[in-house]
């Protein structure tokens, strides 16, 4: 509470700024909604009356306009509480309810959680959660400094921050062999795949990664995917042991994505593609269109990774291969979503106090909602997540004739940015089909290891 506060007492730029982004979120979905239904009637109403000049010559033809243009706006305005009423009352109707309540009250004493970027945004909520209910855990961010703080923030006297940048192999593998040292391979009860980026307007490079052995990757790709993707190899081993629940942190962002656009990573050097950093030298519209299809990407490649991943300890219990110390219960991956969040995503600047647009926008769930929907994954029963995302609101999953890349943007920039807090309640979606497709998860896996392990 106090934050917002002061920024906006703090600097009046700032104050006009957020009362911009505030009013154009709440404007921009009526007028696109008007505007689009004045386009269908050609700018006619069915009831609208003939203008009678006969009686009102002197008032002229504006003033014989205006209760045909207020009769407009009424029925307009009329018509806009029904698509709202219409879009807060779908999910009673829909085939996909919201799950029942997910327990997530026990006692976590003695268990070990591990939550990648849990210095801020969701991944913090969520080790509140885990550490409040006794757990001992592990919260990780670039700096030193940030793990250590936040760490020492969470309830009970057990919680250690430690550095991890998913950007460069060393740190990943060096946060491994810490963990390794430390703790026994049966302890890792929950590991949350969180950490996560996105270029912002103050993101300032490099856009190109050079140091995983299999070559250039986008410095996202490296932040949201490989870095992760090289832990997982280095802690399957207690994975397997500890019978792990792994959450992997994904968006809705993931629909936007295609098969061919995400496996394009691995073409040659000559071919297009988001290994040279596709937000390099592009500004405006064209460089912010990029921005978010190669974040929908790297989130499509966290959704292929859990299904490989589930695919893979499933043949392990199958073949009777699993390790040789048996966990209490089988490992199993779990795709999450906190919906659209206020967090620091999206801003370079991390000082304490630095501005950040999403916290004014109304239509943003707050980092704790968004944290909740990572606790109830690391609980969630493995059969209600299959092939799915956990989320906090309704999408309508068959929507008519948007295939693909529409349907995602449809799911992305309307459901969720304008309409997620219609229809709050926590979901089981349907992955993307480019997310369920075997062959491209095999393919991923594939060119993962060949690019973050060698
Ligand atoms: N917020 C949303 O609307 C939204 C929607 C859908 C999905 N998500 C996903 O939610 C996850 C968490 O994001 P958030 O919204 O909570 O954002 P956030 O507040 O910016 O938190 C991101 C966390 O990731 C860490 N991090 C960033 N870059 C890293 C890197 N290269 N290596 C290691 N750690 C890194 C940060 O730690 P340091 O800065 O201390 O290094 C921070 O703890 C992301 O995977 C994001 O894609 C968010």
């Amino acid at each position: 509470m106090g934050e917002k506060v002061v920024h906006l007492e703090t600097n009046s730029v700032q104050a006009a700024l957020a009362v911009f982004v505030v009013s154009v979120s709440f404007i921009a979905p009526f007028f696109a909604v008007t505007a689009l239904l004045h386009r269908r009637w050609g700018g006619k109403l069915p009831e609208e009356p003939p203008p009678d000049t006969a009686t009102t010559p002197a008032a002229g033809p504006a003033a014989a306009r205006a209760p045909a243009a207020s009769s407009k706006m009424r029925l307009l305005l009329h018509a806009w509480v029904v698509v709202v009423a219409i879009i807060a009352a779908a999910p009673k109707l829909s085939r996909v309810q919201p799950l029942d309540p997910v327990d997530t009250s026990a006692s976590l004493t003695g268990h070990t959680v591990v939550i990648t970027g849990g210095t801020s945004g969701i991944g913090l909520e969520a080790a509140k959660d885990f550490a409040g209910r006794g757990a001992r855990v592990i919260v990780t961010g670039r700096s030193q400094a940030r793990a250590s703080a936040a760490a020492a923030g969470l309830p009970g006297a057990s919680a250690l921050g430690m550095a991890l940048d998913l950007t460069v192999p060393a740190s990943v593998e060096a946060f491994a062999a810490g963990f390794l040292g430390e703790f026994k391979p049966t302890d890792l009860s929950v590991l949350v795949l969180n950490a996560g980026m996105v270029y912002g307007p103050d993101y300032a490079g490099p856009y190109s990664n050079t140091a995983f052995p299999g070559g250039a990757v986008d410095t996202m790709i490296a932040a949201n995917h490989l870095g992760h993707f090289l832990l997982l190899q280095r802690l399957m081993g207690c994975i397997r042991a500890s019978g792990t629940r792994v959450v992997l942190v994904s968006s809705i962002s993931h629909h936007l994505a295609t098969v061919a656009d995400t496996l394009a990573v691995h073409r040659s050097p000559s071919t297009p593609s988001f290994t040279d950093g596709v937000a390099l030298g592009k500004a405006g519209l064209a460089g912010a269109r990029d921005m978010f299809s190669l974040y929908g990407t790297t989130k499509l490649m966290n959704v292929l990774t859990a299904n490989k991943l589930n695919r893979l300890l499933r043949a392990d219990t199958t073949a009777g291969t699993a390790d040789a110390v048996p966990a209490t219960r089988p490992a199993t991956a779990v795709v999450a979503t906190p919906g659209f969040a206020a967090t620091s995503i999206g801003v370079s600047n991390r000082a304490a106090g630095a501005f950040n647009p999403i916290e004014y926008l109304p239509l943003a769930f707050s980092a704790a909602e968004g944290g909740a929907v990572l606790v109830a994954a690391a609980a969630v029963d493995p059969p209600l997540a299959e092939g799915k995302v956990l989320q906090p609101y309704w999408i309508w999953e068959r929507v008519p004739l948007l295939q693909g890349a529409a349907r995602g943007a449809f799911f992305n920039f309307f459901q969720e940015f304008f309409c997620q807090k219609l229809t709050r309640g926590l979901y089981a979606h349907a992955q993307s089909d480019a997310g369920r497709d075997e062959a491209a998860q095999d393919a991923m896996w594939a060119w993962s290891s060949a690019a973050a392990v060698g």
